[in-house]
Formats: C-alpha cells, structure tokens, sequence
C-alpha cells in the first residue's frame, strides 16, 4: 500500500478498503507518514467526502489507534452523552445527575474548551476543591457510588485524532462532515459506554449552521455508533441564540444547580429533560413518556440535585455550592448594557454573544490560555421579550477587563430589534 495511491483513490472519488483506511491511519498516527500527504488526503476528503462504509472504517481505525476504557467494573448500564457543542451549553451539568438518579451511570470524561468558553471541565474547575484528575479506579468508584462522574480525559484516547484534530485545525479541513463524525465518534466509541446519546447542536453558535448540515451529521454519527454495537441516538437541539441566561464557567455551574432546584424553566430545562428522558429510555428505562416523568420527578423531588452534591464532594469540591450557589467566585467588574429606546427581541446571535464572552475572559484563544471561571453574560432578555427603555439587557461579567467597551459593542450587536 501506498500513500499516494491513497490520495488519488479519494480525489477521484474511488471508494478505499478497510485495510487501506487502517494502513493510513496506524501509519500517520505512528508517523510514517508526513503531515503534508496527510492534509493532502484530508483535504481530497473535504472536498469529495466519504461513502459511509468508508466513514465507518475511518472512525474505528482512529478509536483502535489507543486504549479502549473497560467499564465492566460499572455496575449499572452505562449511558454517555456527547454535545457538539455551543454557546451556554451546561446540559452535561444537568442531565448526568438526573439520569443517574433515575437509575443509570453516567460515566464522563469530559474535555476543555477552545473557544467562546470552556469546556466542562473548566465549567466544573469553578467550583472550589473539585478535581477533574482523578485516577480510573477512583473515577469508576464515584460512578458506582452515586451514578455519575466527570474527569478530564486520561490515558492514550484516540492518538490518531489528537494528531488529525491539530493537523485540519492548521489546514483549515476541520469542516468536513464525515471528518468530524470520525473525530467525535472514535472518542467517544473508546470511552465505551452501552449506549450513547449525541446531540447535535444547529444555528448561529453551533458547528453545524443548517438544519440540513446537522441532520446529516445526527444521521452519519447514529449510522457509525449502531455499527460499532452501541445503542446510539442522535438529536438536532437548537443552537440559534444561548442555551439558558447564562454564558461562563461559574456563571453556568450557578444556572444548571438552579435547574436542579427546580428554579429555572423555558428552552434549557425542556432540552435538559428531553436530552436526559432520551438517555433513559436508550438504557432501557421505559417508554419516552415515562422517562420524561421520571427525568422531571428526578428534579422536582431533588434527587437529581442529591447526586450532583455527592458526586463534587467526592471529587473533592465544595458541595455547598449545591444549596448556596453565592459560594462560587464572583467577578471584579460587571457592566449592564440597557435598552436605549423600548425594544422588541427579535433574534440573539450565540456566537456574537460567544465572542463577547471570550473577549471578557471565559474562554480561550489558544489551548494554553487561562481563563477567568467568573468572567461572562448574564442575559436579562430573550427572543420574544419585549423590553421597555433603561430596562437591563444583559450584564457583562469579568475579573480581567474592567473597560467593557469591546465586548458591550459585540454583545449589543449580537441582537436584533424591533421598534415598539
Ligand atoms: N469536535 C471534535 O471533537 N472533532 C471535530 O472534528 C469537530 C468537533
């Protein structure tokens, strides 16, 4: 086998066989093969795609090119999630405690984010004391106790990614739907759940921007998941304007434990319970209506809230957090942007509001880059409201920037206005 027939093969459309695909693979990732041949065929990917059989191949090749967790000493049904990700998006905060409460184990590995804000691992590391590094027999020993874990990724996951992720981000081949099907799809098969719930996010703050992109993408990634033997489902949730009020590390841990309090209502509760009824009902729970119930008693009765308390003590942050969320860090310096005139919501932009947020400091440029766990919005408004002269729009938060000019600006623009 060799690498230029590879790339001939993709550029001219020709489907590759399972051990060309294998080859490519072991061979880039053990670096017998250069990263120019590589984005060659990368980009001959981006530009004619794969069939699915060759998607298929491609994803199992990367998830075989490092250790594949054993979850066997987990003594429930395991059920994972996976968000594509977006502006506001703590559901992970959420659902993992009211699945587990419901019965199954979330176990989660979880990583940080690049971009308008963190991941949940740098969501989680808001909350004093709590550790995200924790061996696996440790990690396994939580999930058993109180059904639900997050630490950051351990252990040689997918290599092959690792190498491929940084190789498109440099090549600009990252937008490719059977690329990033691979990319997501070979992690999450090594983290080895039972089943596997993914969803995809669609709109302005979202990978995908079309609704015809992220069906694609649900379709492609549910296709591979059931090829791989796992209980797989995808959904398309909406991305168009952020998930919930707020947007920022603390500022999102405050928010999911107050959906656990029952205190929050509207889009984030209901994609919350629809998201954790779905991981129910794929591990086997009931029908869809009686995971919804059970989702939303596992919130009404606190029990979901119980095992999120448990779950950071035993991770050794500080569970207060769950009954007092004024113990979280707060920012220096805050800024409310208010109506000049009295308004009508028309549309949130996500990424402009995303943008706004990194600017104040919670997110990251570059994987290296700190980031601010207070800094954020808080969102007074939503698409729909109407909103009366001096009445707050959002309020900026941050311990890094006290001149809030440039992101006020990124943040207003981000909405569109009607006169009323
Ligand atoms: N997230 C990933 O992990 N991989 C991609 O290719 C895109 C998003």
């Amino acid at each position: 086998m060799n690498i230029i027939d590879i790339i001939s093969k993709t550029k001219k459309s020709q489907q590759l066989s399972e051990q060309e695909i294998r080859w490519l693979v072991e061979n880039f990732t053990n670096g017998n093969i250069p990263d120019y041949q590589m984005a060659s065929w990368l980009m001959a990917v981006c530009l004619n795609g794969l069939t699915d059989k060759e998607t298929v191949c491609l994803t199992l090749a990367m998830r075989d090119s490092g250790d594949i967790l054993d979850l066997s000493k987990i003594n429930r049904i395991t059920v994972d999630k996976h968000s594509t990700g977006g502006v506001g998006d703590k559901t992970s905060l959420v659902i993992g405690p009211i699945a587990a409460s419901c019965g199954v184990a979330v176990p989660k590995m979880s990583g940080r984010g690049l971009g308008h804000t963190g991941g949940t691992i740098d969501k989680l590391e808001s909350i004093k004391g709590f550790r995200t590094e924790l061996p696996f027999e440790k990690f396994a020993e939580i999930v058993n106790k109180t059904g639900f874990s997050i630490i950051s990724q351990s252990g040689e996951l997918c290599p092959a990614d690792k190498k491929m992720y940084a190789l498109r981000n440099a090549t600009g081949t990252v937008d490719s739907i059977p690329l990033i099907c691979a990319s997501i799809m070979s992690k999450k098969l090594a983290l080895n759940a039972d089943c596997l719930l993914l969803d995809v996010k669609c709109g302005s703050g979202a990978f995908m921007k079309t609704r015809e992109d992220a069906e694609h993408l649900a379709r492609l990634m549910e296709s591979v998941g059931t090829a791989a033997g796992k209980k797989c489902r995808a959904m398309v949730t909406d991305m168009d304007s952020p998930l919930g009020a707020n947007v920022g590390n603390a500022l999102e841990v405050k928010e999911a434990v107050e959906l656990l309090q029952g205190k929050v209502k509207g889009p984030l509760y209901d994609v919350c319970i629809s998201l954790a009824a779905n991981m129910l009902e794929l591990a086997g729970k009931g029908t869809i209506n009686e995971c919804t119930a059970l989702a939303e008693d596992a919130v009404r009765s606190g029990r979901a809230l119980a095992v999120l308390k448990e779950t950071i003590e035993l991770q050794g942050g500080d569970g207060r957090v769950c009954y007092d969320t004024g113990v979280l860090p707060k920012a220096e310096f805050s800024h409310v942007i208010r109506a000049s005139r009295d308004v009508h919501i028309s549309a949130i932009n996500s990424e402009e509001i995303g943008m706004a947020s990194l600017l104040l400091g919670a997110g990251r440029i570059s994987k290296d880059d700190d980031i601010d766990p207070t800094a954020g919005i808080v969102m007074d408004c939503a698409v729909g409201d109407n909103i009366s002269m001096h009445a707050p729009l959002m309020t900026l938060y941050s311990s890094r920037c006290s001149d809030f000019s440039e992101a006020a600006m990124r943040a207003l623009n981000a909405i569109t206005f009607k006169d009323i």
